[in-house]
């Protein structure tokens, strides 16, 4: 075991990094002072711009050797001089994406000569093509109704609606107010739900998360609920504390979270099924769809309604449209409410076509010769007149 590994020292992260071996971190997490003047107990947030700058620089050469090839680097920053830091780490990496975190602050006045600033600004940059990323472990999942409104055929089983979809690059999370739960005393304390989607995303189960600037701990927290290990480093003691009596909690399993690879195995347990599903469902319709109609079964579901709809109202065989009509109903009746518009649409449809094809429908060789037989002759007949005048009352007999 390490003598550096779930460690959060209480000391200068420059003077810090000395102790990690270089090529030993998964990921780089990390939420620098913004140099907006904010009291840290220390003056590293209200620095000349120049000092703030080569600073940065400093630590940024110091903390990279200490990526393995394929490991990822978030940062967090405002507006203020993300430009600048984005161009030190561009020379120095590849730039993935550019994540807006909207801090959801409720309207209450804000700036008069300029617009209010609601959002901080997140870099992420990986070492190399074949970057760690797991999407899976990020999905978001699609609410009920979303789900219910993509009743569509094409979208029955489809993968990405059992899982979810891949988060995009806003943001929209509560910043921690005062009466928020999980807040600590710390200034700028940043949201777990933030930092987990980067480590699940960006960090493998077991891997390495290095944040050099720990203030209340939520990367050390948030590397705990994951099944992640953790090293950084906080200059001010106070805030030490906090981080220690924050894991302590989290140990004692106040914020707990099932482990990462449970997670990992039931997205893929939400996954399969899908697709089974999707391949039961196109040959069960017909028949079980037309049974359960028949048999007014309650269980027909949302994403069946539709076929079986369909399905009833073509074994409608006279066609009349009181039966299809009926046949609609009983559909409607067992499924929820979107199926009850798709269930009545093609119902009337279908009533209207097989009542058309009956009406086409020629009549059997049988009929016509009796027909032709009973037909009276008149002067101007000629045998093709009588043929057709004998298909067409055959015709008419067959239908009534
Ligand atoms: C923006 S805060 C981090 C907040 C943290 N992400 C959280 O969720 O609580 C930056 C922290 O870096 C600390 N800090 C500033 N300079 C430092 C340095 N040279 N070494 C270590 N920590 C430092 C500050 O005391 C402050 O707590």
């Amino acid at each position: 075991m390490s003598d550096w590994l779930n460690q959060v020292f209480c000391e200068d992260a420059l003077t810090g990094l000395a102790r990690i071996p270089d090529g030993s971190v998964d990921l780089i997490l990390t939420d620098p002072p913004y140099n907006l003047g904010k009291d840290y107990g220390n003056a590293s947030d209200q620095q000349t711009v120049e000092d703030y700058l080569r600073w940065t620089e400093r630590w940024i050469e110091a903390a990279l050797p200490k990526l393995k090839p394929n490991g990822s680097l978030y940062i967090f920053l405002t507006w203020r001089f993300s430009p600048e830091i984005f161009v030190m780490l561009k020379k120095r990496m590849t730039m993935m994406n550019e994540i807006i975190w909207d801090r959801r602050v409720p309207s209450m006045g804000g700036s008069v000569r300029s617009y209010s600033s609601v959002h901080d600004t997140i870099g992420f940059f990986v070492g190399r093509k074949d970057y760690y990323f797991d999407l899976d472990a990020v999905r978001i999942a699609y609410d009920a109704e979303t789900k219910k409104a993509r009743s569509r055929s094409i979208f029955i089983g489809a993968k990405w609606l059992e899982v979810g979809y891949n988060p995009k690059d806003l943001w929209s999370v509560s910043r921690l107010h005062r009466e928020h739960p999980e807040r600590a005393d710390h200034p700028t304390q940043k949201p777990l739900e933030i930092i987990e989607r980067m480590l699940k995303a960006s960090c493998p189960p077991d891997g390495v998360v290095l944040d050099l600037f720990m203030g209340s701990g939520t990367t050390a927290i948030a590397a705990r609920r994951c099944g992640r290990n953790f090293v950084g480093f906080e200059l001010n003691p106070e805030y030490c504390a906090i981080i220690q009596s924050r894991l302590a909690e989290t140990d004692a399993g106040a914020l707990a979270e099932p482990a990462p690879l449970k997670q990992r195995a039931a997205v893929k347990r939400a996954a399969k099924p899908a697709v089974k599903k999707a391949a039961a469902k196109k040959p069960a319709t017909k028949k079980v769809a037309v049974k359960k109609v028949a048999a007014k079964n309650v269980d027909v579901k949302t994403v069946v309604a539709k076929p079986a709809a369909k399905v009833a109202a073509k074994s409608v065989k006279a066609a009349s449209k009181p039966r299809a009509k009926a046949a609609a109903k009983l559909v409607a009746e067992a499924a929820p409410t979107v199926a009850i518009e798709s269930a009545t649409k093609p119902a009337n449809k279908a009533a209207r076509k097989p009542a058309n094809k009956a009406a086409r429908k020629p009549a059997s060789k049988t009929a016509i010769k009796a027909a032709s037989k009973a037909a009276i002759k008149t002067p101007a007949d000629t045998p093709a007149k009588r043929s057709r005048r004998a298909v067409k009352t055959a015709t008419a007999e067959t239908i009534a």
